[in-house]
């Protein structure tokens, strides 16, 4: 139950922003016109929004604010939730979601638990750019971004693995398994035995009580319309503290992480990514 509160937390968040960007392009009495362009984003990543605001003033498009914006805060790596050094996953990887999407054509560009690429929205838009496919992941993912000349980098940082240290000194808690054993310690977990009660694998602390706080969502979701009144949305997060490998959030995920349509507006949301992909908020 406790997951769904927070999910709706964030979903109301959500309509809230989504209601301020549809005001401002079809609210009575506000003329858009005089008004562009603009970014908002979610957190304070003020250098994350002007390095955005700054491409469109220089004539970019929304897609291209969007992602300079972004990739402003995988540089930083915004709150330790964006790009590297954070996050690192239950074996101490840090790996990446991002997407970006095009409201005047639809086009989406995403990839998934994408490992070794600083870069990860910068990935996502090599993917709508110059593939005809939406979403790529893994080390596949990687593979592609070498090919279109990105370089690989270890995401790991002191930050991250200090972190993941501490965790495995706490015995994996809290973490994501569920109904399977050891249920309070670390792996390697397997399916319980016939003879074994669900209700005595009751897995640890829970991970989800650590997500209303900023430190477990703080991924970056970026809105931007350009001067000619292109929308754009996009986001990047290196996920969830102790995710099991392999995890992909909601980020990624058209209509879940972000979602852009010239004809509607654009909307972005931040959460229990596991959830919310249930729901596609945006
Ligand atoms: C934002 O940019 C300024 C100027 O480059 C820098 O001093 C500051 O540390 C940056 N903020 C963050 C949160 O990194
Ligand atoms: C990546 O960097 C971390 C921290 O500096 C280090 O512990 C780890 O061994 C490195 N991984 C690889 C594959 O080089
Ligand atoms: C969007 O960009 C295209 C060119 O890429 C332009 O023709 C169009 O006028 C722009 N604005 C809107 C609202 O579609």
């Amino acid at each position: 139950m406790m997951s769904y509160t927070h999910a709706l937390f964030v979903f109301i968040l959500h309509i809230s922003l989504l209601q301020v960007v549809v005001s401002l392009i079809f609210g009575e009495g506000i003329n858009i016109k005089g008004r562009l362009p603009i970014v908002i984003n979610t957190w304070e990543f003020p250098n994350a929004t002007q390095a955005a605001w700054t491409s469109l003033q220089q004539g970019s498009n929304a897609v291209d604010a969007v992602v300079a914006g972004c990739s402003e805060c995988e540089d930083e790596q915004c709150h330790h939730g964006v790009g590297p050094g954070g996050k690192p996953d239950e074996s101490g990887e840090t790996t990446l979601d991002s997407m970006i999407m095009d409201g005047q054509t639809m086009d989406v560009g995403a990839v998934g638990c994408l490992r070794r690429m600083k870069s990860a929205i910068a990935v996502a838009r090599a993917v709508m750019k110059y593939t005809k496919h939406t979403l790529m992941v893994g080390d596949l993912a990687t593979n592609f971004a070498l090919s279109m000349g990105f370089t690989e980098m270890n995401l790991s940082t002191s930050y991250s693995i200090d972190l993941w240290q501490k965790w495995k000194n706490g015995r994996c808690q809290p973490n994501f398994r569920e109904n399977v054993t050891p249920a309070s310690d670390c792996g390697p977990y397997s399916r319980p035995s016939k003879r074994q009660s669900y209700n005595t694998l009751h897995n640890g602390d829970d991970p989800e009580a650590d997500l209303s706080s900023k430190e477990n969502h703080d991924t970056i979701g970026m809105i931007a319309i350009d001067a000619s009144g292109n929308i754009s949305a996009g986001t990047s997060t290196n996920g969830l503290n102790h995710k099991i490998p392999g995890r992909v959030g909601d980020s990624p995920i058209p209509g879940a992480g972000a979602y852009a349509d010239n004809e509607a507006g654009a909307s972005v949301a931040t959460g229990n990514g596991d959830i919310m992909m249930r729901f596609l908020p945006t």
